[in-house]
């Protein structure tokens, strides 16, 4: 059996002269829930319209359980697609929105009805079925989106953006109500977002994607912890970047020398002695301290600003060379820091990530 839901490669997209995707790669395993990460513009939806088949690629190939589908129409691919729009029918029921394509592929009415309490049983809206899609909120209607979606009992579900649209709060269930879904379904999830916490929370894996390109492909908290590029780090939560030179390699650590001191950090394969590169620093894994340690790596600096925010402070800490880094301590004592006093930065070898320049 084939362990791909979805598989992606090579591929390109040309839109006339306009180059959406640059030889993309992606390995979407099956039960996963996977989701493409990106910002406004860099071909999520183009991937998806891809796989989808609303799209055929202009290089490369798109496989669906381990077959190639170039050529094969969306709806003859065991895909389904819930959009931002939910592009519902105002003049259907609600139980109708949801039985079209039943209704279109001749299913029989028995298991139409069967099949349609089902889907609406899944997204809590049974008592809603003989209403119209006007007396929902926006969070039913799109949950009516997914039912219509889940219907067809797809081995892919492509959801682009279903959340966009949704107030916070609401965003927050159909979260929960998603992963909820996916993991009691059992069947493939691929989630199309700008949103790094909502693809951190949900994703068993996650590609982030710049400019038409995949840039990183891995599980939520490497792609925090590890970042492949500076694209990744800055996209992903906030991180300081200190430019370095790499001076030594040995056991699995690096030194690295930088303007204010040398540091041992965790090896990054494929940079050699010599290389410049930074490192890349999260600001809750920075702690401050009176005085220097010979146990961790540390500079020197005077705190610029303190800013309390209630469960944690943030201080930016400027040092010798006129860099500023950030820092965020949580409150579990009452802050002892203030802006002007001379500070030691501390951080540990493998609490950040080499990055190549
Ligand atoms: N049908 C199209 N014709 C021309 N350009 C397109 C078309 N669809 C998308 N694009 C362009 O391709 C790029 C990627 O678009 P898209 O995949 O929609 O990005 P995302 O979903 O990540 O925001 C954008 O610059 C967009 O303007
Ligand atoms: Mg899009």
């Amino acid at each position: 059996m084939d362990p791909y839901a979805v598989e992606l490669l090579r591929v390109s997209k040309t839109y006339k002269s306009y180059q959406a995707l640059f030889g993309i790669d992606l390995q979407i395993r099956k039960g996963e829930f996977f989701s493409l990460l990106g910002p406004s513009g860099c071909g999520k939806t183009t991937s998806l319209r891809l796989i989808a088949g609303f799209e055929e690629p202009t290089a490369g190939e798109v496989r669906i359980d381990g077959q190639a589908v170039a050529g094969l129409p969306a709806y003859r691919r065991n895909v389904n697609t819930v959009f931002q729009s939910y592009s519902l029918f105002p003049h259907l029921s609600i139980f109708e929105n949801v039985a079209f394509g039943l209704r279109r592929r001749k299913v029989e009415q028995s298991e139409i009805v069967r099949r349609v309490d089902e889907a609406l049983a899944m997204v809590h809206l049974s008592d809603k079925s003989k209403g119209r899609t006007h007396e929902l909120s926006g969070g039913q209607q799109q949950r009516v989106a997914l039912a219509r979606a889940l219907v067809n009992q797809p081995a892919v579900l492509l959801l682009d953006e279903p959340m966009a649209a949704l107030d916070s709060k609401l965003r927050k269930e159909m979260r929960s109500e998603l992963k909820r879904l996916q993991k009691s379904l059992g069947i493939t999830f691929v989630l199309v977002t700008h949103d790094q916490e909502e693809a951190l929370t949900l994703s068993d894996r996650l590609a982030v994607m710049n400019a038409g390109r995949v840039e990183q492909v891995c599980e939520p908290r490497e792609v925090y912890e590890r970042p492949a590029t500076r694209f990744v780090a800055e996209f992903i939560g906030t991180a300081n970047f200190l430019p370095v030179t790499v001076r030594e390699v040995s056991n699995g650590r690096t030194r690295v020398d930088s303007e204010d001191g040398q540091f041992w950090v965790t090896s990054r394969p494929g940079l050699q002695i010599g290389d410049a590169a930074e490192l890349s620093l999260r600001p809750e894994r920075l702690w401050l301290d009176k005085a220097s340690s010979a146990e961790h790596n540390s500079l020197d600096g005077t705190v610029a600003e303190a800013i309390f925010m209630g469960p944690v402070t943030r201080y930016v800490v400027k040092l010798k060379n006129g860099q500023q880094l950030l820092t965020e301590k949580q409150n579990l004592e009452e802050s002892t820091f203030q802006a002007g006093d001379p500070v030691c930065v501390h951080w540990e070898a493998d609490s950040g990530a080499l990055l190549p320049r």
